[in-house]
């Protein structure tokens, strides 16, 4: 029997805390474990990006360049991995290619050995630069497709987007199913189709939200993927993946038997029982949510749908929201639910419904999902929707970044006072306030100033970053509307 180990990324130290304990997972918490995970022989360990670099610097204290480099040299044996938004890099806007350079060249000297990118509307453009520089730093650049369903979403749809991102230069393609929309038979079928139409590794990214993430993955291995992502189990399965253990023992002694010592897996799960105890995880982000497969919407948004309707007083409205985002999808063009597509369609479907007619208020960043701002749209608009939220305005169709003259003189110029580096530049880039506020606290000895607040645990950590849709002044006649600021409806689905 020919072996053909299956290869596993571990989340525990970025998506599984991300879904499950709203990235707070500190430095001091991942370290003892450092040197069992190093031994375990992980194909990457998932450790930066994502929200983890926000959540560093606004409820941590933690500088996250100084935890990369610190992760680097507590497990030089294993390949360190991050998510990277292609040219949104971590933050919530388009940045200029002289950024993205920067970033990639810092993420990989500083430590990075993986590069995961990704694009919410799978638009190769906004990924081109991104590619393009993480290999010019010697980075592995794994490519994402961001795995979604609708009329345009086919099987051959895929195929197509991967064969061309080979092309592009990605080193290995990610399926990256943020919502386990992904059904067990579609993985067998799509990964077989990809395994005969793409030479690069297979990367498989799914979660346990709708309770298939371990049949999906197993079918994946069955049809050949070469890569799958799991958790530890102490963070393993609900929101985050599904565990890591379980897979590598269902797999010992078949052809793709991983190889693992499930006595090392074991030593280090001990440790994250600990910090998941600390971390003191909701038990509903570990149920089963089947209302994904239901209304096709990832779990985290339903939950945060939930609360922005109790905010605005209009819990009554749940259901009619569910029915508004569907169309609101379609009515934009099918944009797969990803950050910031999640929370832009989401919210749109809100004001869609409290204002008790649809488009009467449109959301800004509605705005500029219509005119191409973030770039193209999956399958043609509903051009009277778009005709009613921007006008006469001109649509973008180049390669959004292209409209942005170089960034980093300026970002260096206004950060001069406080940043000690080049990395302190790219941290105030990102997030100019946060940054600023953490870096002169960590510059005047990291004790003097008030500790950073933290904020209510329940809220998503991109809840506070991503951009506020708040309701236009036209509603103002409306209270409930008036009150309601939107601000994520996804919980970050990464
Ligand atoms: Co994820």
């Amino acid at each position: 029997m020919a072996k053909n180990p299956v290869k596993i990324m571990d989340t525990i130290l970025r998506d599984a805390h991300q879904s499950q304990a709203a990235t707070r997972m500190r430095l001091e918490d991942m370290l003892p474990a450092c040197e069992i995970l190093d031994k375990v022989g992980y194909w990457s360990l998932e450790c930066w990006g994502g929200a983890t670099f926000d959540v560093c610097m606004r409820f941590l204290n933690e500088d996250p360049w100084e935890r990369l480099r610190a992760l680097k040299k507590a497990m030089p044996n294993t390949k360190l991995q991050m998510l990277l938004r292609g040219q949104n890099i971590l933050g919530y806007k388009h940045y200029a290619d002289d950024v993205v350079e920067q970033f990639c060249k810092k993420s990989i000297e500083n430590g990075i050995d993986v590069v995961r990118v990704f694009d919410a509307l799978n638009d190769t453009r906004n990924m081109e630069a991104a590619i393009k520089f993480i290999k010019l730093y010697g980075g592995h650049c794994e490519v994402a497709i961001s795995y979604t369903k609708s009329p345009v979403h086919s099987e051959e749809y895929f195929v197509k987007l991967a064969m061309k991102l080979e092309k592009m230069g990605a080193d290995s393609i990610c399926i990256k199913d943020m919502a386990n929309l992904l059904l067990p038979y579609d993985a067998y079928s799509l990964v077989k189709k990809l395994k005969d139409n793409v030479s690069v590794p297979i990367h498989l990214h799914t979660h346990n939200t709708t309770g298939t993430g371990d049949m999906t993955n197993l079918m994946a291995i069955q049809a050949g993927v070469d890569i799958v992502d799991c958790a530890l189990s102490p963070m393993a399965n609900g929101t985050a993946q599904p565990a890591t253990e379980s897979l590598v023992a269902t797999l010992q002694g078949t052809s793709r038997d991983t190889g693992f010592d499930l006595g090392l897996l074991s030593e280090a799960a001990a440790h994250f029982r600990t910090v998941a105890d600390k971390l003191d995880i909701d038990p509903k982000v570990l149920k089963v949510d089947t209302n994904t497969l239901l209304y096709q919407v990832p779990g985290g948004m339903l939950s945060n749908l939930i609360s922005q309707l109790k905010q605005a007083n209009a819990q009554d409205k749940y259901y009619d929201v569910l029915a508004e985002i569907p169309r609101v999808r379609e009515d934009f063009g099918y944009p797969p639910l990803v950050t910031p597509t999640s929370q832009i369609v989401g919210s749109q479907a809100v004001l869609n419904i409290l204002a008790g007619e649809r488009y009467k208020m449109v959301s800004k960043e509605s705005k500029g999902l219509l005119k191409g701002e973030y770039g193209q749209l999956p399958a043609p608009v509903n051009e009277e929707v778009r005709k009613k939220a921007i006008g006469d305005e001109e649509v973008i169709t180049c390669r959004p970044a292209d409209l942005l003259a170089p960034e980093m003189d300026k970002y260096r110029e206004e950060s001069k006072e406080f940043a000690k580096s080049e990395e302190d530049v790219l941290s105030y880039a990102l997030f100019p306030q946060v940054a600023e506020k953490f870096i002169k606290w960590r510059n005047a000895g990291g004790e003097a100033a008030e500790p950073v607040k933290e904020e209510a645990k329940a809220a998503a950590p991109v809840a506070q970053a991503a951009p506020a849709v708040q309701a236009a002044p036209a509603a103002a006649s409306d209270n409930r509307v008036r009150t309601l600021i939107v601000e994520d409806l996804t919980g970050g689905n990464f």
